[in-house]
């Protein structure tokens, strides 16, 4: 989507009046451009009971040349309500009015608030519609979106509105990678895509590691998931502005990237199998959030890590009773082949370490354990650094993307400490807070820095990821959660 902010000029196809409740009569500015007659229409209808202006109301009128669309927003919309305003305005708009929209933000908008709707309609400009046969007068365009307020409004909103459009690109990139299916996402293909991404940007550096470089490493948490797929397994490297801030300690960021997870030889029903594509929806934010970053133009150094695998069963498959000798030394007793996130991540935050990071934070859709918890309306937040982990709060309620903490408890951790015959065990004992035995599972591939872990964060986003009917910010499939709070986390 183009976005732009103006005085209240000239009108679009289509006229998007946000107002609070008890509008009776158009704010001054609101109709400007418009006729005479378009005019009468727009404040009859306004003065009738077919508008209240309750949140989440809207009303069209038709006019020859201009739909405009009344849109509610109740008495003192919250900033979630903005946001979300903007959502369900874009979600119920038809191209056949065409595709240029005027915004019109008059009496009682702050520039904050704006913003958020701004950002609403921006989000949910996203579409997985790549394998439908179209027909071809479906073709109508990309929406154009002309924001306009007030003159003291326009220079703070013109930066947050490009600002949205920026990070949003990253969004969409993460959805993208999620919804596609895991016939054409497989590993070798989600490096092919950072790689391309990076081509030709100076500031920008992938590097792939691919089987055989795994091997050299010793990357076996990942070779064990992997191996049973005809699509080999391969690590990815992301470097923001790699040559700056060389002397400053800076965030790592890793992600689960299983491209389908059939659960391995400890196989899956059935049911429900098909949204295992999105199982690496962690490594689509990491990529997201790295496109957010250098579209919004961030300066500082940022690393991302992604592990990529498919979780097949096979003959060359790992199976549960395998003892894993994983990147950090430490061996993982495999007791259950669908618990393939945690050995992949195992390698990837061993390395993060090597990178000596302010902090890191990985993502995973983890465990069904942690949609038991906390449904899709929250992601789960373990940390063992309480500064960092309300940092990730705060943030993720800034973007409206709740990350809720949870506790990494001692007795977690020695459930997953207590294997017989390998350091650690890819299970707790029982199915009892399976979320978080996975976190301290985790946990135990955090290095330590001066005696002390290096402030570390999990979310695990198995309920976010994808399926969260109340995220008006997306239509269906993968929600692109977290590229918004990392980027604030960052560069906040
Ligand atoms: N990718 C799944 C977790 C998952 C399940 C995410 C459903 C979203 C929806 C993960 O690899 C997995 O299979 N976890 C197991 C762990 C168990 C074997 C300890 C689970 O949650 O059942
Ligand atoms: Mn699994
Ligand atoms: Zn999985």
């Amino acid at each position: 989507m183009d976005a732009k902010v103006s005085e209240f000029d000239n009108v679009g196809d289509i006229l998007v009046l946000p107002l609070f409740q008890g509008t009776d009569k158009a704010p001054n500015n609101a109709l400007n451009g418009l006729s005479r007659t378009q005019r009468s229409l727009v404040n009859e209808a306004l003065s009738s009971k077919s508008f209240s202006g309750k949140n989440g109301k809207q009303l069209s009128v038709w006019t020859a040349g201009c739909q405009v669309v009344l849109v509610g927003m109740g008495e003192e919309p919250s900033d979630k309500e903005c946001r979300d305003g903007g959502a369900k305005t874009l979600a119920a708009l038809s191209k056949d009015h065409g595709t240029n929209i005027t915004v019109r933000f008059t009496t009682g908008w702050s520039t904050e608030k704006m913003s958020l709707f701004a950002e609403g309609m921006i989000l949910r400009d996203y579409d997985f519609d790549k394998y439908l046969q179209k027909k071809e007068d479906d073709d109508q365009g990309n929406w154009n979106l002309n924001c306009q307020a007030s003159a003291r409004h326009q220079g703070p909103l013109s930066v947050a509105v490009a600002k949205s459009v920026a990070v949003t690109k990253g969004v969409h990139m993460a959805r993208e990678l999620g919804n596609e299916p895991a016939n054409i996402m497989y590993p070798e293909e989600y490096a092919r895509r950072a790689t391309e991404w990076a081509d030709g940007k100076p500031n920008v550096e992938v590097e792939v590691w691919d089987y055989s470089r795994l091997q050299k490493e010793g990357m076996h948490g990942v070779i064990a998931v992997g191996k049973g797929s005809e699509r080999k397994p391969c690590m990815v490297f992301f470097r923001l502005n790699p040559n700056a801030e060389m002397n400053k300690q800076v965030p790592c960021i890793v992600g689960k990237g299983i491209t389908f997870d059939t659960g391995g030889i400890s196989i899956k029903p059935s049911a429900g199998m098909e949204d295992m594509k999105f199982d690496m929806h962690g490594s689509a934010t990491v990529f997201g959030l790295f496109v957010a970053l250098y579209e919004s133009g961030y300066k500082g150094r940022v690393n991302g890590i992604t592990c990529m695998a498919e979780n097949m069963p096979s003959a060359g498959a790992y199976r549960p009773g395998d003892i894993i000798n994983t990147y950090s030394g430490k061996t993982i007793e495999v007791l259950n082949t669908d618990a393939e996130g945690r050995n992949v991540l195992s390698d990837g935050l061993w390395k993060a370490g090597e990178l000596n990071p302010s902090f890191i934070v990985d993502l995973a859709t983890l465990t069904g354990a942690c949609v038991v918890a906390l449904g899709h309306e929250a992601s789960g937040l373990w940390s063992n650094d309480e500064k960092l982990s309300a940092r990730i709060h705060a943030a993720g309620n800034a973007e409206d993307e709740i990350a809720w903490p949870m506790p990494l408890l001692p007795a977690f951790e020695k459930e997953m400490t207590g294997s017989k015959i390998a350091d650690v065990q890819n299970l707790g004992k029982g199915r009892w807070g399976g979320a978080c035995t996975a976190a301290g599972f985790l946990k135990q591939f955090v290095q330590e820095r001066n005696g002390k872990q290096i402030p570390w964060a999990h979310l695990d986003i198995a309920g976010t990821a994808w399926g969260a009917s109340t995220n008006a910010m997306v239509a269906h499939g993968a929600t692109g959660i977290h590229v918004r709070t990392l980027h604030r986390l960052i560069t906040e």
